[in-house]
């Protein structure tokens, strides 16, 4: 699909490695520089026409991020500089505030580093408990295993909505019902769900939810921070400075904006901002459930074609979403990306960030594919012929 809007496509490259960050279209690029070029002024400060714009940009990219993930108020966006700035600012600014030494925060050993380590650093910090719901015996999380891990001591829960190694998507809707019901807290890593599925934070009725523009069509530096304005009223900043003021004075008093502003301290990342507008304006013009049901489509005909080949070890079968987990027996797995990059082919080889993960599949590193709606069969096709070849050591070196 649209695969003429990306420049990256026409380089003889097979680009797998979506999960890590996705490919930009002409169109996001092209708005990017017409920031540049025609109205490059800073945000929030002037009185003049080419600085209203840009206030007016940033301000169509918050209401079209709330559209997207159907938000209730503009408010709930804060933008930040990536998602793992999200979660960090969610952390610290907000739980740090209202957890109590003992408080249990739940994860799952599939989660990114950047779910994990913030939890990490603050239960060091507030004597937390931290436990881990079990995954099923093909790497899931049920509401069954959510409920066994819960204690009395549970006040948040922090999982991806769909992981990144395994792609395994969890069921949210089911899960953020019994927790309230329980009174806990749900933070969603969206980074892998957003971009590649419809998700409606009131229908999920998700607390705190967040993801990084660049894996969806979007620029590097841009993140996205969504939380319930009742939680959000009572977030602290964690970052101090301009823009996120009203007044202060020499004796230390100030008074902060509101929201979203109270947490955007600094100059924006403006071009970004507009970027990922535009980027969200493109995946709405091709449809969510298309990109959905192109990925499944592809992962079907990827893992019907793995499977004839000898040697392929597959870790994540029976999962939907657009991301095969493989090893090829008896070869590292940088072996086989280096290998698959003689042939143009762009594969993630590695723990991937997760690196409690390999206690659950018991083995440390593995090979990546992740598909986004510019990939095509043809590319599969080539992938397997390449990958069907009994001395890749050989050819590696
Ligand atoms: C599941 C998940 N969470 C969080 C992140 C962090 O995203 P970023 O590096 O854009 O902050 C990633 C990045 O790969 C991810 O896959």
């Amino acid at each position: 699909m649209n695969r003429d809007d990306f420049n990256m496509l026409n380089k003889d490259i097979i680009y797998f490695d979506n999960a890590a960050t996705t490919l930009k279209p002409k169109q996001v690029i092209d708005d990017i520089t017409e920031y540049y070029n025609e109205y490059s002024a800073n945000a929030h400060r002037g009185d003049y026409d080419i600085s209203l714009k840009v206030d007016n940009k940033i301000s169509e990219t918050r209401n079209l991020v709330k559209e997207f993930i159907n938000a209730k108020e503009t408010s709930e966006i804060v933008f930040t500089s990536n998602a793992t700035d999200s979660i960090n600012k969610i952390v610290f600014g907000y739980f740090k505030n209202i957890l109590k030494p003992g408080d249990e925060v739940l994860l799952t050993d599939s989660e990114h580093a950047s779910l994990i380590l913030p939890w990490f650093e603050l239960a060091e910090e507030l004597d937390l408990k931290i436990g881990y719901i079990s995954l099923t015996h093909d790497l899931q999380v049920t509401l069954d295993n959510v409920k066994k891990a819960i204690t009395p001591k549970t006040k948040v829960i922090a999982l991806s909505h769909i992981t990144n190694v395994v792609g395994d998507i969890r069921p949210i809707k089911e899960i953020t019902q019994y927790a309230h019901d329980n009174n806990i807290l749900i933070l969603v890593d969206g980074a892998q769900s957003i971009p590649h599925m419809k998700v409606d934070v009131q229908d999920l009725d998700i607390d705190f939810l967040t993801f990084s523009a660049h894996k969806m069509c979007g620029p590097t530096g841009v993140g996205i921070l969504y939380g319930k304005e009742k939680y959000l009223n009572n977030i602290h900043p964690i970052i101090f400075g301009g823009g996120m003021n009203s007044s202060f004075e020499y004796n230390g008093k100030r008074i902060y904006k509101d929201l979203p502003y109270l947490m955007e301290a600094g100059t924006p990342n403006i071009a970004g901002i507009i970027g990922l507008g535009s980027a969200i304006k493109y995946l709405n013009s091709i449809g969510m459930d298309n990109i959905t049901k192109h990925e499944q489509e592809l992962k079907d005909y990827a893992l019907k074609k793995l499977k004839q080949l000898p040697n392929i070890i597959i870790y994540n079968e029976t999962i939907k979403s657009g991301i095969i987990t493989f090893n090829v027996k008896d070869i590292f797995p940088q072996d086989v990306s280096l290998y698959l990059n003689k042939y143009g082919i762009c594969i993630r080889a590695g723990s991937h960030c997760a690196k409690m993960l390999k206690d659950e599949i018991g083995i440390k590193n593995t090979c990546r594919i992740s598909f986004y709606f510019y990939n095509t069969k043809e590319e599969i096709d080539k992938l397997i012929e390449v990958l069907n070849n009994p001395n890749i050591l050989q050819d590696v070196i």
